[in-house]
């Protein structure tokens, strides 16, 4: 969601601060803002829109050692240069990720004491809690840990105290925040990938500590005094976070797919077979387990709903997928003997964060497929099997998706064996057609003539439907989502047999109608629901495995799906969806790796 950045060093702050919010534009990008400790008065400089606005407003008057900087995703309050980040109240300004969720409670006390606000953020509440307990010969750290004890919900805070120049504070709770280690100073930031263009060295902020930040060394208080840092070496490299020639980070990362996946089931995979040894997961964590429940939101839960599909199929237990947001307020009523398993690309996303903890509430035991690394999603599972995609920085998904996908996959077909429901080698087969998946990818990223072709077809359209049964219909859910994310046209997907209960209502000539037919043994229901919206004058879309069907017989536009197998073709679907929402949305001329309203990564509830 929102993104922070700090800078204490021997630099220019502004250029590093300005350098960090391009890089964590993606995850919030309606206004930002930085405050710079300049010749010993703080200066505050916000913008609405993108950062380069703020770059615009920053002068080389604005000459700094030490700042913060924030780029905001709006929660409370507009999107407007006074409600941007920093705030500042009294004698302290700061920056904020999360949500205070008392903060009218506070806010009114505090203005009972004699407090007057500007914004209407729950960030300015905050700032003037901290304002209220940092009275004369009170260090920060102490008037830090007062304040947190009146605040109910999620933060990272960045701060900086008048009268303690050139230095930054730093805490967090539920939402991440780190220190980088530069050889010209040290950074916060609440993500990595921020830190990558100065220092690959860094250290997690725990909860319940607080940083200072100085020129040359971080101070890391607990409760109990001063506590030694553990710092790492960050695996990413400065590169990776980059666009590297492709013109979007979207076409960037559509286009590692095939690596990110093979590089996510090699390890996966030993004699043939699936095996997560490699994650510490042996065949103990699944023992006595009835039932599996899948959680996630967006397009993790649309994975989600393909993970569950496959294993029933194949291990024959009972699984199922929910939204993350509604999983604790409208809880299964059996919750015994259930594994659950999380799924998250960014591994901080506040609703499937609190699934999990109700989850763990009932006795359940936690697997979460994450991407990022030093998550909390990680820190509160019971195992974690990490996907190898790399950072993604485009804000919808691709690569998480499809890596995703192929650990599902591999997992039921490990269920499967587990069960005694697949044999050995029908459960080989599946892996190998796992692995031909990943050259398909390459296959179909060479050759998109028909997607540009159905692209240039359908970008003027208002609407769009997608439909599919079973696993295509999960599928469609992805598709729907790609190219309302995307390209703004409304798009919805739809089981293909339910269409007529209503939704056909909304067909009308020239409405485009995308079908996916790589559930090959459910293909000729399909087709007749296909040609159902085609007798009321849609135009039919139709991807189909090759030698299934003449193509005349199919849509007026069709696409044959490249391999021989199920997961094949569920990949190759999903590419040309990918790939089909990308071209429409570059022919609209929308801004594919920030779309408006969006966020890549949801810290709020
Ligand atoms: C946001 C993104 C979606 C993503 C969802 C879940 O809404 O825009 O693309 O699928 O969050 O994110 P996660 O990081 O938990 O996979």
């Amino acid at each position: 969601m929102c993104g922070i950045i700090g800078y204490v060093g021997t630099e220019n702050a502004s250029r590093r601060l300005i350098e960090g919010l391009k890089i964590l534009e993606y995850r919030g990008y309606d206004s930002s803002g930085i405050c710079l400790l300049s010749r010993g008065e703080i200066s505050i400089i916000r913008a609405v829109g993108r950062v380069e606005n703020l770059e615009n407003k920053v002068t080389d008057k604005d000459e700094s050692f030490c700042g913060i900087g924030h780029t905001r995703w709006a929660t409370h309050g507009s999107v407007s240069e006074e409600n941007a980040h920093p705030h500042r109240v009294g004698r302290v300004t700061l920056v904020h990720n999360g949500i205070i969720e008392n903060y009218l409670e506070l806010r009114t006390r505090l203005e009972g004491e004699g407090y007057s606000f500007k914004s209407q953020t729950d960030t300015e509440v905050a700032c003037a809690l901290f304002d209220k307990y940092y009275v004369e010969n009170v260090h920060p750290c102490v008037a830090i840990y007062r304040a947190v004890r009146e605040i109910r919900g999620s933060y990272a805070f960045g701060i900086m105290f008048d009268g303690y120049e050139g230095r930054i504070f730093g805490l967090r709770h539920r939402s991440p925040l780190l220190v980088g280690l530069g050889s010209d100073g040290l950074y916060l930031s609440s993500d990595i990938t921020a830190l990558l263009p100065f220092t690959k060295t860094y250290s997690l902020i725990e909860e319940a500590e607080v940083v200072e930040l100085r020129e040359k060394e971080a101070i890391f208080y607990t409760h109990d005094g001063i506590c030694d840092p553990v710092w790492q070496e960050a695996t990413l490299n400065y590169d990776q976070a980059q666009k590297g020639g492709f013109s979007h980070f979207m076409l960037k990362e559509i286009n590692e797919q095939s690596e990110s996946v093979r590089k996510t089931i090699i390890p996966r995979i030993s004699g043939g077979l699936p095996d997560f040894s490699h994650d510490g997961i042996s065949r103990d964590i699944f023992q006595g387990i009835k039932q599996i429940h899948i959680v996630g939101c967006g397009s993790a839960y649309n994975v989600g709903c393909m993970g569950a599909r496959l294993i029933e199929e194949y291990s024959r237990i009972s699984a199922s997928a929910f939204v993350a947001s509604e999983y604790r307020y409208s809880p299964p009523a059996n919750m015994q003997s259930t594994l659950v398993i999380a799924i998250s690309q960014s591994g901080e996303t506040a609703d499937t964060l609190a699934s999990v903890r109700y989850a763990k509430l009932c006795g359940c035991r936690v697997v979460s497929i994450i991407n990022a690394r030093e998550t909390s999603l990680a820190r509160e599972s019971d195992k974690v099997i990490y996907t190898y995609a790399g950072p993604e920085i485009a804000v919808a998904t691709t690569k998480g998706f499809a890596t995703q996908l192929s650990i599902l996959y591999l997992l039921s077909v490990y269920l499967g064996i587990f069960t005694s429901k697949l044999d050995t080698e029908v459960a080989k087969l599946k892996v190998d057609e796992l692995d031909s998946s990943v050259r398909l990818i390459e296959g179909r990223l060479k050759d998109l003539g028909q997607i540009e072709e159905l692209a240039s077809l359908i970008y003027r359209k208002e609407s769009c439907f997608f439909i599919g049964r079973s696993l295509d219909y999960f599928m469609c859910q992805e598709g729907a989502l790609k190219l309302k994310e995307i390209s703004y046209i409304h798009a919805q997907a739809y089981q293909a047999g339910e269409l007529k209960h209503g939704t056909i209502s909304l067909i009308e000539e020239g409405t485009p109608v995308i079908s996916l037919m790589g559930e090959v043994r459910l293909l000729d229901k399909t087709l007749s629901n296909v040609k159902e919206t085609k007798s009321r004058g849609a135009f039919t879309i139709s991807l189909v495995p090759k030698n299934e069907k003449s193509p005349q017989e199919c849509g007026d536009f069709v696409i044959t799906l490249m391999g021989n197998s199920l997961i094949e073709y569920l990949f190759d679907e999903l590419l040309c969806l990918q790939m089909l929402a990308y071209k429409v949305a570059l022919l609209r001329g929308c801004d594919i790796d920030k779309p408006r309203n969006l966020a890549k990564s949801v810290t709020v509830e």
